[in-house]
């Protein structure tokens, strides 16, 4: 089949989620190697959002592949459930524990980033029976990303109105993200006195502390289009958490592994929550599969207690073999310490050469997982024609690049296995897209 007849084939016959029904992007990816893509018409594109920012490793790492071959020769599957054991996933919690903050070292293995915070909202909410109390709604921000599943849809709150065939539900609650360009209170930074953090306490506090099981949010925000925190951010709803008994709960599913520019991004602020989730980068798109770390508390709480919790492909060996060839390639190429260099560098030139264009409002993000708001003009900060979403994909096409553009913010996530040379070479593909818009395009 050639291009054209495997995209009209697609259309008619696949569902893509996060898509209108029948919508089809221009291109079919058949093969990809490092930070590039080959599509079905043999062009090369450039890989700028690591598929969906989880190839953090880059495409075809041939360890991986081996490592999952071995397993699957000596033993392609063993379940869990009811106490079984198999012996890659304990060699795999063993690994991770080496990575993951300081006193989260129990594990709970799933398939997918929504499944991991299913299972964390079913922990928090079977912690708090254990310890006899009522404790039960789940605070989250506006804006959120927390997967599309029935039991974590309510907790995101991406696009406005997507959740709205399914019925109420009472036990999720919502308070405003920060977002310091586009700040929720109307505040400047830092005169704001980080308001969207103490929103969390003046929540809690209206809400009954007896009543709040557990907050969620992204270390930063990545699917509404990289937004990092005000450094004084996490460390406050660390402390309000505390003083209001709620458990803490990072969703690293997209900052862990290296992204941000550390392993795992809440290092960026020394704090340890009571649960972390991990999906995407932990097995670099090999394979579905997630894994939630949590404190010792919690285990503790639970321990004699029974978990309704799992399914059969929990701690699948296959994957748990790929997630410790990753954790192993994480750590001797040094690859957060990669993401951390480029990524100054790249914000470096944006901040410089980026800013200097008209329609650039903002820059933000830590190591590479960076963003470029794109405004009508500088002063009204004015939201361009979301039409310009599909132009700029199409543009990047064009010049060689697939690109992450999430609204009017274009993201920069390439593979964080990225040299500073490509790297440049990515940058000048992004500042040509850039450059090349007129006013006509921008105009709601
Ligand atoms: C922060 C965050 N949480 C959860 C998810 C859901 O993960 P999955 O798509 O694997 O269900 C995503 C996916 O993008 C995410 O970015």
């Amino acid at each position: 089949m050639r291009t054209e007849e495997l995209i009209k084939y697609d259309r008619e016959h696949i569902l893509h989620g996060m898509a209108a029904v029948g919508k089809t992007q221009s291109f079919v990816v058949e093969s990809a190697d490092g930070i590039m893509l080959t599509d079905t018409d043999g062009r090369k594109l450039m890989d700028l959002s690591s598929q969906l920012i989880n190839v953090n490793l880059g495409h075809n790492r041939r360890e991986v592949i081996e490592a999952a071959k071995e397993q699957m020769d000596k033993l392609n599957f063993a379940f869990l459930l009811r106490g079984f054991a198999n012996l890659p996933s304990i060699e795999l919690a063993y690994k991770l524990s080496a990575i993951t903050p300081k006193g989260l070292d129990r594990f709970l293995w799933a398939q997918t980033g929504a499944d991991t915070i299913d299972s964390a909202f079913r922990i928090a909410n079977l912690y708090w029976k254990a310890k006899g109390s009522r404790k039960y709604k789940i605070i989250s921000l506006y804006s959120s990303y927390h997967g599309t599943t029935r039991g974590v849809a309510r907790a995101t709150n991406l696009a406005k109105g997507v959740t709205e065939e399914m019925p109420p539900a009472p036990g999720h609650l919502h308070i405003p993200n920060y977002y310091c360009y586009r700040c929720p209170f109307d505040k400047n930074y830092p005169d704001c006195g980080i308001l969207c953090a103490k929103f969390l306490e003046y929540t809690i506090v209206n809400e009954g502390e007896d009543s709040v099981a557990a907050f969620i949010a992204e270390p930063e925000q990545g699917s509404i289009g990289f937004i990092a925190p005000p450094p004084e951010y996490w460390p406050m709803v660390r402390e309000i958490c505390n003083k209001y008994n709620v458990l803490l709960i990072a969703d690293e599913v997209m900052t862990g592994f290296a992204r941000t520019g550390k392993m795992f991004a809440v290092e960026h602020w020394n704090i340890v929550p009571d649960m972390l989730s991990m999906s995407k980068g932990i097995v670099n798109g090999y394979l579905p599969f997630g894994a939630l770390a949590l404190s010792g508390d919690i285990f503790e709480t639970l321990s004699g207690h029974f978990l309704p919790i799992g399914s059969t492909e929990s701690g699948n060996p296959v994957c748990c073999a790929m997630a410790m060839k990753c954790i192993e390639i994480y750590v001797k190429e040094r690859i957060p310490e990669n993401a951390a260099r480029v990524g100054r560098r790249a914000k470096e030139r944006m901040e410089k050469e980026f800013m200097a264009l008209p329609h650039v409002g903002t820059v933000d993000g830590l190591g590479l997982m960076l963003a470029v708001e794109i405004v009508t003009d500088k002063e009204s900060k004015g939201l361009p024609n979301p039409k310009l979403t599909d132009f700029i994909q199409k543009l990047g096409i064009e010049k060689g690049a697939v690109l992450r553009i999430i609204g009017n913010r274009l993201g920069y996530a390439p593979p964080c296995t990225i040299t500073e040379e490509q790297s440049e070479r990515a940058l000048d593909i992004l500042y040509a897209v850039l450059s090349q818009l007129k006013p006509q395009d921008l105009k709601p």
